[in-house]
């Protein structure tokens, strides 16, 4: 459809002017679009969500209502993140729910990758239409789709969003940031005020720890996952390789092995350290992690990190391998 494509004159915004005027001009479309009915949005906390939030409430205020849901499978600190910048912070009109056993008993037992991503998908959209039914006076669907979702919306993996809703749910769809590319979404939010860590945020899986915990999930390895993973992201950040490394993540493969702990005999799960470069995710190089940073890392891990007695690091490039690791 040509309204689905951008306009090949359309400057690529990579400066704050420009933003600016982007920010400004979409204003003035969303308000245009909306007049004064009611929108909501799924707000993950990735970047696209989160400038697509931040734009709505400039244009809009509280006829913006946002739902974060939280599916257990969330980084560590990343609800809490967004509770802090959008409610506390651009005082966003926003309901938080907490769905973690719903999800993660859903998931109990199921190890087969595709079923866990249907399963979680499919969660997804009940909850959030649950949410939607209890708001009976919304028109509009606000979405961060950007243009890169449009030009390559068959994946190999069930991606999932928030469209697919039930048939009794017909929303107009508001996607203010639809024509933009990654890099200009980022500069949207920078503008916007929105916090660099939220901004220039890792790629981060709709699936997330869930595709990071191979196999039938559980509680007790989901947290090893959750609590390695927060070592490495700290310890990147303290190298400064947060803003290098594409994409740096720890899974914790379903077998446990034979370790030794104060002279006892120990059962225990492995953490896999995995640093990812790459331009579009179709491909993907191994980062050379130092060898110093990497002992600081494995160390961290073996102390902090509960169950958890060996630390191995993933060297697969994509291709072989994928990304992930699901
Ligand atoms: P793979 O593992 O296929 O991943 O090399 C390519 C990129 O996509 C991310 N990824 C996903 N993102 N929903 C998403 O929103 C998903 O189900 C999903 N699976 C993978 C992955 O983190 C990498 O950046």
């Amino acid at each position: 459809m040509a309204n689905d494509l951008r306009d090949p004159k359309m400057e690529r915004i990579n400066n704050a002017k420009l933003a600016q005027d982007f920010i400004e001009e979409q204003v003035e479309a969303i308000r245009k679009q909306v007049g004064n009915k009611k929108v909501l949005l799924a707000l993950s906390g990735g970047v696209d969500s989160s400038v697509c939030a931040a734009l709505l409430i400039k244009a809009i205020g509280s006829n913006l209502t946002c739902v974060h849901v939280n599916h257990g499978l969330l980084r560590k600190g990343e609800s809490e993140q967004v509770i802090k910048v959008f409610k506390e912070q651009l005082g966003a009109n926003l309901i938080y729910v907490d769905a973690v056993d719903r999800f993660l008993d859903a998931l109990a037992g199921v190890e087969d990758p595709e079923t866990k991503r249907k399963i979680i998908g499919k969660i997804f959209i009940d909850v959030f239409a649950e949410e939607a039914r209890k708001l009976n006076d919304v028109t509009f669907l606000a979405q961060g789709t950007i243009y890169p979702d449009i030009l390559e919306s068959k994946g190999i993996k069930a991606h999932h969003n928030v469209g697919g809703l039930p048939e009794d749910l017909h929303f107009e769809l508001v996607e203010p940031v639809k024509f933009l590319y990654k890099d200009e979404v980022r500069v949207i939010g920078e503008q916007l005020g929105l916090p660099a860590s939220m901004v220039y945020r890792q790629p981060f899986p709709g699936p997330g720890l869930g595709v990071r915990c191979p196999g039938a999930i559980t509680r007790e390895r989901l947290e090893c996952v959750r609590e390695s993973d927060a070592i490495l992201r700290e310890e990147f950040a303290k190298a400064g390789l947060d803003k290098k490394v594409w994409q740096y993540f720890t899974i914790v493969p379903p077998f446990k092995s034979t370790g030794i702990k104060d002279n006892k005999r120990t059962f225990e799960y492995a953490v896999v350290l995995r640093a990812v470069n790459s331009i579009d995710a179709t491909s993907a190089t191994v980062e050379e992690i130092p060898y110093e940073l990497l002992f600081k890392i494995r160390d961290r891990i073996l102390r902090e990190v509960k169950g958890v007695n060996r630390v191995l690091v993933d060297i697969s490039p994509k291709p072989v391998a994928t990304i992930e690791w699901e």
